[in-house]
């Protein structure tokens, strides 16, 4: 049987990993892209989305819905490319990525020889994304470490096996993960992370702007990813990851995406808090 015949379907939350896919082979193709990632087009058209289906006719707010959370996609994936070079550069070389998806940052990035990069999320996602890896014959530039555990489960314990070191830095990545799980498990995998961080270590996260489940996620159709999103940031991100042992920095997708020369092109709505782009150093 081929990888194709066998390759277990995208389904529940790991599914948004391939939407995710779609759009980094979408943004790829653009003249003048943030980054290229040569993978996405084959993890999404693995999991049916290539090429790209034309979205339903009609429905102007959910067209523009979907082109906001596509934008952001693109932008929180360059805040995070530039996170990790300068972690690289300050000479950490344990990268673990949590809620992995289809990121192929181990594949598409410059990595110092030595680097270590744990990819971590359920066995589902890293079996199908196994089999498309195989099938392109793609080759990692560091040594890259797929963990296959649940993020509610003892998560520390399979990457202290797979040979994660806590007493050596770590960059951290959690990216379009957050929302997707309740605060009492975002606190858990906050404080699960602390405790595996030496100092000096660093994080980048994604955290789902306050009011985005009511604006995109309350008429969303049923099995979206919009339709699983449970968690917002809270009020006050840097006080919140100050108690948890990180000095932080919010940056908001407006002023990153006009940072990158690639504006918002909508008004903004109303005062615009603290936002959802976080980068942060273990003290
Ligand atoms: C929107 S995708 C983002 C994927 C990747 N971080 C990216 O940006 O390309 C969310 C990912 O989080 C993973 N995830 C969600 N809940 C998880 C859990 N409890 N344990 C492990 N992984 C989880 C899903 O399997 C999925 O791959």
């Amino acid at each position: 049987m081929t990888d194709d015949q066998e390759r277990v379907q995208p389904s529940g939350v790991w599914a948004t990993a391939v939407g995710v896919a779609k759009v980094r082979a979408l943004e790829t193709g653009r003249e003048n892209a943030l980054f290229r990632d040569p993978l996405a087009q084959a993890f999404a058209a693995a999991g049916g989305l290539w090429p790209a289906p034309s979205p339903p006719p009609g429905d102007e707010a959910a067209r523009r819905r979907r082109l906001g959370v596509a934008f952001s996609i693109v932008i929180r994936t360059k805040f995070l490319d530039d996170l990790l070079r300068r972690a690289s550069a300050s000479g950490i070389w344990q990268v673990v990525v949590l809620g992995a998806g289809m990121d192929s940052r181990a594949f598409r990035m410059d990595w110092p020889e030595g680097t270590r990069l744990f990819e971590v999320d359920t066995a589902a996602p890293l079996d199908f994304k196994a089999s498309v890896l195989r099938q392109e014959g793609a080759a990692a530039r560091c040594e890259r470490i797929p963990v296959a555990v649940d993020l509610r489960e003892d998560w520390p314990g399979a990457l202290a096996a797979a040979g994660h070191d806590p007493m050596a830095p770590t960059v951290w990545i959690a990216e379009g993960l957050l929302i997707y799980l309740p605060e009492d498990a975002v606190e858990l995998l906050l404080a699960r992370i602390g405790a595996q961080s030496a100092a000096g270590s660093r994080m980048g996260l994604t955290l789902g702007s306050r009011g985005v489940i009511e604006r995109f996620g309350a008429d969303a159709a049923p099995g979206s990813a919009a339709s699983m999103w449970v968690s917002e940031m809270p009020d006050d991100p840097v006080g919140w990851l100050a108690g948890h042992g990180w000095d932080a920095e919010c940056h908001t997708l407006r002023e990153r995406a006009a940072a990158y020369g690639r504006p918002m092109s909508t008004p903004p709505q109303g005062e615009e808090r603290p936002g959802g782009l976080i980068s942060a150093v273990r003290r």
